[in-house]
């Protein structure tokens, strides 16, 4: 766990970097919903419940004034570090808390050794590359491709 809290008014002041816990699911759904990454063919609910059996301490939550306020699901496969479900809310951004998330998403995956990260953007998405390029990403020269192997169906409310 990470207590992230500069002095003097820093940007990002307070925001505690923990592990998700349970209680925290129906605020982070409704975070994923009003930031636009729920999409039909995933259940945010499934997400989570299959995130808690693999690497639960990679699922990241920012909190600040006793409210999650971003997100940031973390992975390593051993060879790959992920990030998906990077989140912050619409009314806190430009903060760097995103960027905060994203520095401790780096830190908890070369802390295992992983030497490289990995992350999709959405086509639909495309305007947050920018973002990632401040943070220091690159589009690499790949194709990403996908097999669906358990369909989820539409997210349960
Ligand atoms: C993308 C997101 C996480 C950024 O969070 P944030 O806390 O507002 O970002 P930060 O304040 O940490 O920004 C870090 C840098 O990126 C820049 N930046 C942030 N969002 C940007 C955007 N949409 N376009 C261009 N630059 C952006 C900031 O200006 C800042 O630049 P600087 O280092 O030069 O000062 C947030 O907008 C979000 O939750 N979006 C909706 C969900 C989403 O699309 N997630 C990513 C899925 S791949």
């Amino acid at each position: 766990m990470t207590e992230l809290a500069g002095g003097g008014g820093a940007v990002g002041d307070g925001l505690r970097i923990r592990a998700f816990e349970v209680a925290d699911t129906e605020r982070v759904v409704a975070l994923w919903r009003s930031t636009g990454l729920v999409v039909p063919w995933n259940d945010p609910y499934r997400d989570i419940e299959r995130k808690l059996a693999v690497q639960p301490e990679l699922f990241l939550v920012g909190e600040s004034a006793g409210t999650v306020v971003a997100t940031a699901m973390v992975g390593y496969d051993g060879h790959r570090g992920w990030v998906n479900y990077l989140a912050v809310d619409a009314d806190r951004r430009g903060e760097r808390l995103g960027a905060l998330l994203m520095t401790e998403a780096e830190r908890l995956l070369t802390e295992r050794g992983c030497p490289k990260l990995n992350l999709q953007v959405r086509s639909t998405n495309e305007g947050v590359i920018e973002f990632y390029r401040r943070l220091g990403y690159q589009v690499d020269e790949a194709v990403s491709l996908g097999k669906r192997l358990i369909p989820d169906g539409p997210a349960r409310s």
